[in-house]
């Protein structure tokens, strides 16, 4: 374990190093998942998803949750995102602990079904600015400028069985963008695509991230796409989970540097990964 490493702190602590381009780091978390417990019933039985997680993200810091299949990633989003209930522990999200599912905290799948298919692009993206709240001239002109954002302009008026899996993620990125959340809920947006797409989705996203102000909770298996997205590494242990440590990876400049490595193989020890992956963030 190299846990013990002055860049990897060894629990979740809000450790948040300056960095020029990284978010503000002295106001408080913009959410705070402490001593966190979630259990889901199985017919008479219960199955303990999450033991013990605790960690911070700063408003628009982007935290990358990361480990192995199972341990407890996708349960934990879904409890921020007010879809489940902690057994016990405590969720606060903008100064609030009543969590219930809003547009404050958008959420983007793996799926690549989570586009309404009757819908067209911009009327996917307009439909949740209308439930919200938003007039329809509002609602349209906000919806063209984020789809005009992920480069989807031209095909605005195409249905969804009519894009390819990469296009389909830029839709569901440019509605929840649009809906000018401060954080986004990512769960594995790009574990459905080819390397290609998923290495200009990533770049795109932190444009997009940065420009919209947004923080990101964003699960993930790769540690490369944790390493190029994230300011700080969540990584999760063991089933039900615990935190095994909180890395803080914002000063890492890409996969030749030699400070990329020695993280990467901290993270990897962590994990107790197995050797190379691919260094595009392929999984
Ligand atoms: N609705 C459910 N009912 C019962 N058990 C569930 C439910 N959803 C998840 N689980 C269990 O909770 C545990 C954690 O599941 P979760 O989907 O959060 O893992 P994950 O880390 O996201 O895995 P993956 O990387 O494969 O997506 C697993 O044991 C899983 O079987
Ligand atoms: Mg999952």
């Amino acid at each position: 374990m190299k846990n013990q490493q002055s860049d990897v702190s060894s629990r979740s602590q809000p450790d948040v190093k300056a960095k020029e381009d990284g978010p503000v780091t002295s106001s408080a978390p913009l959410l705070s998942v402490e001593h966190v417990k979630i259990s889901y019933r199985l017919k008479n039985t219960l199955v303990q998803a999450v033991d013990d997680a605790t960690f911070t993200v700063m408003p628009e810091e982007k935290v990358m949750l990361i480990g192995p299949s199972g341990c407890g990633k996708s349960t934990i989003l879904k409890a921020v995102a007010g879809f489940i209930e902690p057994v016990s522990g405590r969720i606060s999200f903008a100064g609030s602990t009543n969590i219930t599912p809003g547009p404050d905290r958008a959420v983007v799948f793996q799926e690549f079904d989570q586009l309404f298919p009757w819908r067209t692009v911009l009327d996917n993206v307009v439909y949740p600015l209308r439930v919200t709240g938003r007039s329809k001239p509002e609602a349209m002109a906000q919806a063209t400028t984020f789809i005009e954002m992920v480069g989807l302009g031209p095909a605005r008026t195409r249905f969804p069985h009519q894009l390819s899996g990469g296009m389909k993620q830029r839709v569901a990125i440019a509605r929840a963008l649009a809906l000018g959340p401060p954080m986004l809920l990512m769960d594995e947006p790009f574990g459905s695509l080819d390397a290609i797409t998923r290495t200009r989705l990533q770049g795109d996203l932190n444009r997009l991230a940065e420009r919209a102000k947004v923080a990101l909770l964003f699960v993930t298996h790769s540690i490369d796409e944790a390493l190029l997205l994230g300011h700080r590494v969540v990584v999760l242990q063991g089933a039900p989970s615990t935190v095994a440590a909180v890395v803080d990876v914002r000063d890492i400049n890409g996969p030749d540097d030699p400070h990329y490595r020695s993280i990467r193989r901290s993270l990897e020890d962590l994990l107790g990964a197995p050797g190379e992956e691919e260094p595009d963030g392929g999984n």
